[in-house]
């Protein structure tokens, strides 16, 4: 496989029937450690957690984090709003099943938090907290195409909010790092061939010349 043809294969696998072994992890951990960083400084740290119980509640907060987006302002710990939302059992992308998949994700898989560096240097600013952010996504995408091209499945899973922030503190992150997400990784049930959600922008679509707004033919 060509790096052309894993960008196009890549896709997010949202089930996983095993995990993959350790070496399996470790070749896809230093492919991501291989991703270029603003200046170099290399901010990802990963976790890897193979303790149930917080792999466990990690999944939680998933779910919940997934469940408010159902429930939107309501209130989240009003057992009969809950009650509410299992019996509607909607279906669509801000789903229960929705939310029930997004915490099934953490089960038979290889978890692992990617964390950044919060800036660098002294007198921290904040665009280099933004480059730092945007070198620990390029280190995340590089395992997302290591993955694909061996065959393996990836899901990112976004903690944010106060989710993100009990998450950090049971993962003991210290105060000068962040959680930038979850990542499982495993062997797939099945590759999905097209994505699940959202439409696909025409090719060129994107694309402007000189000035925002200014279409090439
Ligand atoms: C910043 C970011 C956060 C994401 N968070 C989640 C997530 O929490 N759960 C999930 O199932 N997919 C998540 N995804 C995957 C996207 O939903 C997915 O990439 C998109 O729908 C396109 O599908 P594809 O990856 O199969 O091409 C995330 C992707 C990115 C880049």
């Amino acid at each position: 496989m060509n790096v052309y043809e894993a960008i196009a294969r890549r896709r997010t696998t949202r089930s996983f029937k095993e995990p993959i072994t350790e070496d399996q992890l470790r070749k896809l951990l230093i492919a991501g450690a291989m991703a270029p960083s603003g200046s170099n400084v290399q901010p990802w740290e990963f976790i890897v957690i193979d303790d149930d119980k917080i792999i466990a509640q990690i999944a939680e907060l998933k779910y919940l984090q997934s469940l408010k987006m159902n429930i939107d302002a309501m209130e989240l710990n009003d057992p009969k709003i809950i009650e509410k939302i299992h019996q509607q059992a909607l279906p669509g992308p801000l789903s229960l099943q929705m939310a029930l998949r997004q915490r099934n994700a953490y089960q038979n898989c290889n978890v692992v938090a990617v964390c950044n560096k919060k800036g660098h240097g002294i007198g921290r600013k904040p665009w280099m907290n933004v480059e730092n952010i945007a070198s620990t996504w390029m280190c995340i995408e590089n395992m997302a195409l290591a993955a694909t091209e061996d065959g393996l499945g990836m899901q990112i899973s976004i903690l944010r909010e106060h989710y993100k922030i009990i998450a950090e503190k049971l993962l003991n992150i210290p105060e000068d790092h962040e959680l930038a997400t979850m990542v499982m990784f495993g062997i797939p049930t099945e590759i999905p061939s097209k994505r699940e959600m959202g439409t696909i922008r025409p090719d060129f679509s994107w694309l402007h010349r000189n000035m925002f707004g200014c279409k090439s033919e």
